[in-house]
């Protein structure tokens, strides 16, 4: 809408919120992302209105923009914290885990199938997974999960106070820095241990705050968004018969994991860039310091760069590259792990249960409402 009404770059001024600039069109997201870090700070010492008092304190979204993590961070300082995450977050890392993906989406199932014919998908299969993966990623003991998956459901809820996000942040932050004693005790094969010795390899340049602040981000970060990539993947699959059926005879999970990063992805928005000085983006000017929300799913289904029917889910589509993993230096860390995770999802579940379908009109799925996610809230389906 705001595309078609407004233009690549609009400024929305809703009532109370601090007006921001929305980048909507394919190419003007691609030349602020690529210019991540030259142009463009994600540090919020560049934020003039979280500086300037006109932001109070108390703002629910502080605790995400103004964290000291590596979505806060922009140039060598970033490139040392990532290069460092990376060294621990390894393609081999990712792929080791599949085996036990399988087999984690394989239990969901069956503990699904035992709940009768009509369940809710989202709470029962696309919810519960993300959060089993990263524990089992981190090394997190079986029966420690439950403590996790419970502090991350309040975080991610959308009916959490700010007094209640600020109190599970800080049992969760704690709880994580506690762990991270305990792992260099008892060493595993998880990415917490390979991140202790990152740090230890480094001289020690990884304080440890900023390790607690790593799994944080990674349990923030990887959590809901797979859960509405995978939910988001399901209700257009099951919309279009046509399209489900060209899945299942082509095996093209990857290609409908991509599809839907491209035009149902679960981030629609990449939280805020803040000019380093006045600039222009698509003939727009921006002054130094004012936020710019980056419309990540505005850019998937713009047509000037993917044709006419862009908003339609359509897996026979040149698969041009998409922005939904973001692009520049903070393309997102958990892609390979986000892809592998959402293809054995959906390849297990529709050949597990063939006659899957939505038991709610696709309209009346209620949607979370989130500046940043979208997904749906429960997914009724029958298997
Ligand atoms: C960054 C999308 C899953 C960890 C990002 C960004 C996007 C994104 C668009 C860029 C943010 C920006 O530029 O401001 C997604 C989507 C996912 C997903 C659509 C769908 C399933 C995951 C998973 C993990 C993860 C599974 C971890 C296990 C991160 C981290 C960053 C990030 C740590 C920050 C990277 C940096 O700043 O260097 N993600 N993500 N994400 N993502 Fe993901």
């Amino acid at each position: 809408r705001f595309r078609s009404e407004g233009g690549p770059v609009v400024r929305v001024e809703l009532p109370g919120q601090v007006p921001v600039w929305a980048v909507v069109a394919y190419e003007s997201v691609d030349e602020v992302l690529s210019n991540d870090g030259i142009l463009f700070s994600k540090n919020p010492r560049n934020y003039t209105a979280l500086n300037d008092g006109t932001i109070p304190a108390d703002w629910p979204l502080r605790q995400v923009v103004d964290g000291d993590h590596l979505l806060t961070k922009d140039g060598a300082d970033h490139r040392r914290l990532r290069g460092l995450v990376n060294r621990a977050f390894t393609p081999a890392r990712v792929q080791a885990l599949a085996p036990r993906i399988q087999e984690m989406t394989d239990e969901l199932l069956d503990r699904m199938a035992e709940q009768g014919d009509r369940v809710d998908l989202v709470r029962l299969f696309s919810e519960p997974l993300p959060v089993a993966v990263i524990c089992e990623l981190f090394g997190i003991p079986h029966d420690e999960r439950k403590q996790i998956r419970d502090w991350s459901l309040i975080l991610l809820s959308h009916e959490t106070t700010p007094d209640e996000a600020v109190k599970t942040g800080g049992d969760l932050l704690a709880y994580l820095a506690a762990f991270i004693e305990r792992k260099r005790g008892a060493p595993g094969d998880d990415l917490t241990t390979a991140l202790i010795r990152a740090q230890e390899d480094d001289g020690d340049s990884l304080s440890d705050s900023e390790m607690v602040g790593i799994l944080w981000l990674v349990l923030i970060a990887g959590h809901e968004t797979t859960v509405h990539l995978i939910a988001n993947a399901v209700v257009a699959l099951c919309s279009d018969p046509a399209q489900l059926a060209m899945a299942r005879a082509e095996n093209a999970w990857d290609r409908a994991v991509e599809e839907t990063l491209r035009g149902r992805n679960s981030v629609i928005n990449v939280m805020f860039r803040y000019p380093m000085r006045e600039v222009r983006v698509s003939g727009v000017t921006i002054k130094e310091g004012e936020p710019i929300m980056v419309g990540i799913s505005a850019a998937g289904t713009d047509p000037a760069r993917f044709g006419e029917h862009a908003e339609r889910f359509d897996l026979s589509r040149d698969q041009e590259p998409h922005l939904g993993f973001g692009r520049g230096p903070h393309f997102c860390l958990g892609a390979p792990l986000a892809r592998l995770e959402a293809r054995i999802a959906l390849s297990s579940l529709f050949s597990r249960f063939p006659d899957l379908r939505l038991d709610v009109g696709a309209d009346d799925i209620a949607y979370v409402s989130s500046i940043i996610t979208e997904g749906p809230v429960s997914l009724p389906v029958l298997l």
